[in-house]
């Protein structure tokens, strides 16, 4: 209900300005986000790979509705990858890039789609050029068609593009079973919006119930499964699963956010697993902080003092 409550109250410009604008939410912001820069961006990609993680960067933008803005943000996706493979952080694919379709063009009045996906096959050629991958985040309900087709049209140029699944969708058991092909990259989450109950599922077991359904489809198939989640009972299903599918670990990955359980990422790559962090930076950063806020009451609690206790 609150989860709800947050996430259309995101929606409203009036609470964008008031939460944008308060110089104390930047210290809650400091806990989620690397930083405003490629700089910040870089010098967090370093501590994590130093410590034995991967990590996947995500520029910060959503729902851009001019063409000018979607070119700069491929081009700053760009810029960050050359600078990435400088720093010797991309080759292998330890440093990747997520990318959000509507960051660079999807939503644009005309011709969305297109640009969208032109723009993320520059990322793409520019993240093969530095050794590394791209996986497309995946935005609300409404874009999960389009931004499926854009990975099924990019595919044969970019095999290792990945792609996410949300399990509180009721169609995803049967997208998962579609990506369960060989060289496919699916990381599967939860999901961070709300939708509908004709098209989600609203109560936490069945989230949890088709999240197990979607992992046994990706862990038996032949793909690579990139297992998004904090929670520590589906990590626990997620291992079993592995270990009876007979999967090495490097053919499988876990997936968390940076500052989000940072002890769990490290005792888990001190096991011999893949965990790789998302790592989003730049000063964009509302949406995504609303949703990690909707995701947690502590969150929201905890973002409510630090503003309270500082006036
Ligand atoms: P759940 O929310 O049940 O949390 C389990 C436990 O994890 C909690 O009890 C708490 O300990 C900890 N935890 C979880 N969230 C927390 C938070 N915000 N703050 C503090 N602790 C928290 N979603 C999407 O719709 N599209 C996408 O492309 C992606 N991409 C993505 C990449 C990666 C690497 C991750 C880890 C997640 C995403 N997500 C996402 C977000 C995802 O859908 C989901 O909203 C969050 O991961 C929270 O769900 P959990 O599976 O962690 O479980």
């Amino acid at each position: 209900m609150l989860r709800r409550a947050l996430l259309a109250a995101s929606a409203s410009e009036r609470i964008r300005r008031l939460v944008t604008t308060t110089p104390l939410a930047r210290g809650v912001v400091a806990r989620f986000v690397a930083g405003d820069t490629a700089e910040d961006a870089l010098a967090a990609t370093g501590g994590l790979l130093a410590d034995g993680l991967l990590v996947t960067l995500d520029y910060l933008g959503e729902d851009t509705t001019d063409p000018q803005q979607a070119a700069a943000v491929t081009d700053e996706y760009v810029r960050l990858l050359e600078r990435l493979a400088a720093a010797g952080m991309s080759a292998g694919g330890r440093a990747e890039v997520s990318v959000k379709p509507t960051a660079v063009g999807l939503d644009l009045p005309e011709h969305g789609e297109k640009t969208a996906r032109e723009n993320i096959a520059r990322v793409c050629a520019a993240a093969a050029a530095a050794g590394t991958t791209v996986t497309l985040d995946m935005e609300d309900h409404s874009k999960v068609e389009a931004t499926l087709r854009i990975l099924g049209q990019l595919r044969p140029d970019f095999p290792d593009l990945g792609c996410v699944i949300q399990s509180y969708l009721r169609r995803s058991g049967d997208d998962c079973r579609a990506l369960a092909v060989p060289g496919s990259r699916v990381r599967l989450c939860k999901g961070a919006y709300s939708a509908d109950p004709g098209v989600a599922y609203t109560a936490r077991a069945d989230v949890d119930g088709c999240y197990a359904r979607c992992l046994r489809a990706l862990v038996d198939g032949p793909g690579y499964p990139m297992i998004a989640t904090h929670d520590p009972r589906l990590i626990a299903i997620a291992a079993a699963k592995a270990t009876l599918a007979g999967r090495a670990p490097d053919s499988f990955e876990y997936q968390m956010l940076y500052g989000i359980r940072p002890a769990e990422q490290l005792r888990l790559a001190r096991q011999g697993n893949q965990v790789r962090v998302y790592v989003p930076y730049g000063s964009d950063w509302y949406g995504y902080l609303v949703r990690r806020l909707a995701e947690r009451p502590a969150n929201l609690a905890f973002f409510l003092r630090s503003l309270a206790s500082r006036r």
